[in-house]
């Protein structure tokens, strides 16, 4: 059985986040967080997933842009976790999450590689490509109904 749980800012679920954010999408990329950017992320809702042996498994974070929507950020699922459902899941229950606070959209600059996971969970794309990070990215939006 899977677990989804909104998480707090520098617990040790926090920190588990961010090891496996850096693994599977800065590593690669040859990046790491800085502090200074880690510290700005005390402003947003954490979200993990974990396995039955309460290891973590995924994570998403969700940045509060007005009362009424929110930037989604640094979606990841561990490596030999992928293309088992647990991203849609992840997302969804992020989602529910974010209707119980009244938000109403939820945006997100993705990875042109991924575009097809957030088209299949109903987000729209808007507007042209852009380079974020030396990688294609899209702006995608969702409107919570
Ligand atoms: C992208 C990612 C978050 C998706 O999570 P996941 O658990 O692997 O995806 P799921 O198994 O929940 O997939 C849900 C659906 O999206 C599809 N999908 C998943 N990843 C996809 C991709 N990269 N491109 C196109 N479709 C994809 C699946 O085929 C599945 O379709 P189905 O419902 O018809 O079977 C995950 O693979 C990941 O962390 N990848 C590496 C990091 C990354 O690219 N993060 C996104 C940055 S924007």
């Amino acid at each position: 059985m899977l677990e989804f749980r909104v998480i707090e800012h520098n617990s040790k679920d926090y920190w588990d986040t961010v090891h496996l954010r850096e693994l599977v999408l800065r590593q690669p990329l040859g990046m790491r967080f800085s502090s200074e950017e880690l510290e700005l992320e005390n402003n947003s809702y954490h979200i993990a997933a974990y396995d039955e042996n309460k290891k973590i498994v995924g994570a998403a974070m969700f940045v509060p842009l007005s009362s009424t929507k929110l930037k989604m950020r640094q979606v990841v699922i561990a490596d030999d976790w992928q293309g088992r459902g647990i991203g849609k899941e992840l997302i969804e229950f992020a989602e529910t999450f974010a209707r119980s606070k009244g938000y109403k959209i939820i945006e997100a600059n993705v990875r042109q590689t991924a575009i097809g996971f957030y088209e299949k969970l109903n987000y729209q794309k808007q507007g042209k490509e852009f380079m974020e990070v030396g990688i294609s990215h899209i702006k995608v939006e969702k409107n919570l109904n």
